[in-house]
């Protein structure tokens, strides 16, 4: 049989790409700076911005201007904060007593930035990592990261970030049962309307190198996450810590890394339909800006090209270094 000629392409998708109004109508996929959350760096002083070596643009800043960051958030339409502590040697311990302590760094800044810009959601991290001597998320006894002494840990550390006034709590740990466990301490407490969002698929990644600098883990943690943390084989493991935290309790979930991790994105949004979040973590950003300060990519198009795609891979939301930038262009 002869092939039929038709006289024209019998699909011409091309004139769905013709213009930019054109595009714009069949659009799939928006972004706006309601999807974003701009992750924070708090350290002590007053008055201080210091920037963090291994990721250009982005400063560890005192209370006093965290309040400023958040209230720049809010003008940007960026309607939620997340905030990690820069802690030193001497608050990083054994027993990581500081991690609930109401008046630690990410509570003060907390606190601050509630009275200061009530409209803004604050979220913490809960993990033991900022105030352990051995830079791990949890206790450690005899070599071995400890699952249920550590969950009571985040429990109290939980309780006094709910007291201090966050929105979204933000477990990040990777400890087994400690969703449950955070959740109905909070309801006993009286405190029912604070947010979880479980870091619920978190890899053990190369990927958080320039954040262990940022917040000061980098020289404390000895050894790797790799107990704790998933293995970047897996893929089916992350949908029963999704289910499972889910059922214990979370109100959001988290995919983290973000940007190697798109298909663990789409699956989670599939199979759950809960909302969902990725983080663009530390050294996506790093690699990024560190090729854009090459002048090997458009830094502008990369960035937006890179936090459109999670939209595209299902996610709700996206906690971004880029936050601030992303939200100016697409103001
Ligand atoms: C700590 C924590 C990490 C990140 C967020 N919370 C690092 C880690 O697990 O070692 C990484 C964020 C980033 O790389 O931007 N529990």
């Amino acid at each position: 049989m002869r092939p039929i000629q038709a006289p024209f392409p019998a699909t011409r998708l091309r004139r769905a790409r013709q213009s930019p109004a054109i595009r714009a109508l069949v659009a799939q996929s928006a972004l706006g700076p309601g999807d974003l959350i701009w992750p924070l760096f708090v350290r002590d002083g007053e008055g201080v911005e210091e920037p963090v070596p291994s990721m250009p643009g982005v400063l560890r800043r005192s209370v006093d201007r965290v309040v400023e960051a958040a209230r720049e958030a809010a003008a940007l339409g960026i309607p939620a904060i997340c905030l990690f502590p820069y802690t030193d040697a001497q608050n990083r311990t054994s027993d990581c007593a500081e991690a609930w302590n109401p008046d630690n760094l990410s509570n003060r800044a907390t606190r601050a930035v509630k009275a200061a810009v009530p409209g803004i959601a604050v979220m913490t991290d809960v993990a033991l990592d900022p105030y352990s001597d051995t830079g791990h998320d949890g206790f450690v006894v005899d070599g071995e990261i400890v699952n249920d002494e550590t969950v009571a840990a985040l429990v109290k550390q939980a309780l006094a970030q709910a007291e201090a006034g966050v929105d979204i709590i933000g477990p990040s740990d990777m400890m087994d049962g400690r969703i449950g466990a955070i959740r109905a301490a909070l309801e006993a407490a009286g405190h029912r309307n604070v947010c979880l969002m479980s870091y619920a698929a978190k890899y053990a990644s190369a990927f958080y190198g320039p954040f262990r600098d940022a917040v000061g883990a980098a020289g404390a943690l000895r050894g790797d996450k790799k107990t704790y943390q998933m293995d970047p084989a897996n893929s089916d493991e992350a949908l029963r810590c999704v289910a499972r935290d889910l059922s214990e309790g979370a109100d959001m979930v988290m995919v983290k890394p973000g940007m190697p991790y798109l298909d663990i994105c789409r699956r989670v949004k599939d199979t759950f339909g809960a909302p969902t979040f990725a983080y663009q973590v530390s050294g996506e950003y790093a690699m990024i800006m560190a090729a854009a300060q090459a002048g090997w990519i458009d830094g502008e198009r990369a960035m937006m090209e890179s936090l459109i795609a999670f939209k595209r891979a299902g996610c709700d939301g996206i906690l971004s270094y880029f936050a601030p930038d992303a939200a100016r262009l697409l103001g």
